[in-house]
């Protein structure tokens, strides 16, 4: 059982049209399994380090050649028909052959493709389905779609400071309600759109990416798309942010395209007056991820009343999510396993997180693929919340379409969309 026999790393491409590593692993039995990794753009400082060549006569720098000749060689040559009865073992095992603190020297896109391509293999040879590997409890549910439905920031040409506008549909029995409750928004607000002149093209995630001159508009039409949809903005479907306010955020001080700069006490007051104007029930990266002090005003304001999500202040990483839940920062964390590098530390940040009463929630890349990984681990690990982007692009509704076979399998009954929200909906 789960001797490795086979371990092969190609080059294939992105959502983006850049580079990425894909492993394929075997096990004895005759199991194989598929990771791909994927890739951000707006990264936090302390990500583990995504290993590229940096030749910049080959994909303009972003061929990931060194690290598949780290998988095909040293890697392979150390785990090949050894044995690994658990996942932790396999992942213990790589981060010690890689040495360092970042994973820098074999490079985290490396290890983590072999780390989920071994999750894969290990729940074939099990017979499960994959969402059955990543837990030993069987408390699984299915996630509420947070859908970024307009783009901005880092992932769009437009001069929207905010990255993502996502919607929460929550008023639904099922998870393929609240989907379709998002796919009627996302189609009424390209009606929109258009009907104002502004184009309809995407951004990165799949969500539309208008000229909208400010947050507050695309927040307005935003809430004219879900009433066209008739749906009651507050009450069936609610905004979330994804500030990704580290992008804007220099010398002390948040600046915005129209000009205007805050400091952490203003900029908290500009967040916290939004979410009196409009139905927000989740913001991510509300302040920067050198700004602790700023996140710590933040969460005493608004912590109580909706959901702040860490993204690039805690990197998946679990000793600074710790740090963070002893400095009261946020109240919830992102999860994107290539932050860290490995399934079991995603899992045991994932863990610490339930142990403190922090949200979490799964989440794709800006860079994506056709591998739907995270909607088994967001079943699995019971998130209850999936971010992974808009209602347009295969590599988005890929991990969309993954969920609704697994509803199909499990039932509607383990979508239960106000469970997690339910401190901020009173
Ligand atoms: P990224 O964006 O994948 O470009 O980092 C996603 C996010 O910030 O949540
Ligand atoms: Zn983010």
């Amino acid at each position: 059982m789960s001797i490795i026999k086979k371990v092969q790393a190609r080059q294939i491409l992105d959502s983006r049209g850049n580079p990425t590593i894909e492993v394929d692993l075997r096990l004895d039995c005759g199991s194989e399994g598929r990771g791909i990794a994927p890739s951000g753009a707006s990264t936090g400082k302390l990500e583990a380090l995504e290993l590229r060549d940096g030749d910049k006569n080959k994909f303009l720098g972003k061929s990931v050649y060194v690290a598949i000749d780290n998988v095909n060689n040293e890697i392979k040559n150390k785990i090949i028909n050894n044995q690994y009865g658990e996942q932790e073992i396999l992942d213990n095992f790589l981060i010690d052959l890689d040495g360092t603190e970042n994973k820098g020297r074999l490079g985290a896109n490396a290890i983590l493709a072999v780390s989920l391509a071994f999750s894969h293999a290990m729940a074939s040879s099990r017979n499960l389905e994959l969402y059955e590997i990543f837990s030993n409890s069987v408390d699984y549910s299915l996630p509420v779609p947070l859908m970024n439905i307009l783009n901005g920031g880092a992932h769009a040409d437009n001069s929207l400071d905010f990255q993502e506008f996502m919607i929460l549909p929550l008023g639904f029995d099922s998870f393929k309600d609240s989907l379709r409750a998002g796919v009627e928004i996302f189609h009424n607000l390209k009606e929109i759109l258009s009907k104002f002149s502004y184009t309809t093209a995407v951004g990165d995630e799949g969500g539309f990416a208008p000229n909208i001159k400010s947050n507050e508009e695309a927040l307005d039409i935003i809430i004219d798309a879900i009433n066209a949809s008739g749906y009651n903005p507050g009450k069936e479907v609610f905004l979330g942010l994804d500030v990704a306010s580290s992008e804007f955020y220099n010398n002390n001080q948040y600046l915005l395209t129209n000009g205007k700069t805050y400091d952490s006490k203003s900029f908290c007051r500009y967040l916290e007056i939004m979410c009196k104007n409009y139905p927000i029930l989740s913001i991510e990266d509300g302040m920067a991820e050198d700004d602790w002090q700023g996140w710590t005003l933040l969460t005493e304001t608004l912590g109580s009343k909706v959901q702040l999500v860490g993204d690039d202040v805690f990197v998946t990483n679990p000793s600074i999510l710790k740090k963070g839940i002893e400095n009261k920062i946020a109240n919830s964390i992102l999860i994107k396993f290539n932050q860290i590098g490995t399934i079991s530390e995603t899992i045991e940040t994932i863990n610490i997180a339930k142990e403190n009463n922090y949200n979490f929630i799964i989440s794709h890349r800006s860079g994506e693929t056709e591998d739907t990984t995270i909607s088994d681990l967001s079943v699995g690990m019971s998130s209850g919340q999936i971010k992974t982007g808009s209602l347009s692009r295969s590599d988005r509704t890929a991990k969309y379409n993954r969920l609704l076979r697994i509803e199909e399998k499990l039932g509607s009954s383990l979508f239960n969309s106000n469970y997690v929200f339910d401190k901020w909906l009173k």
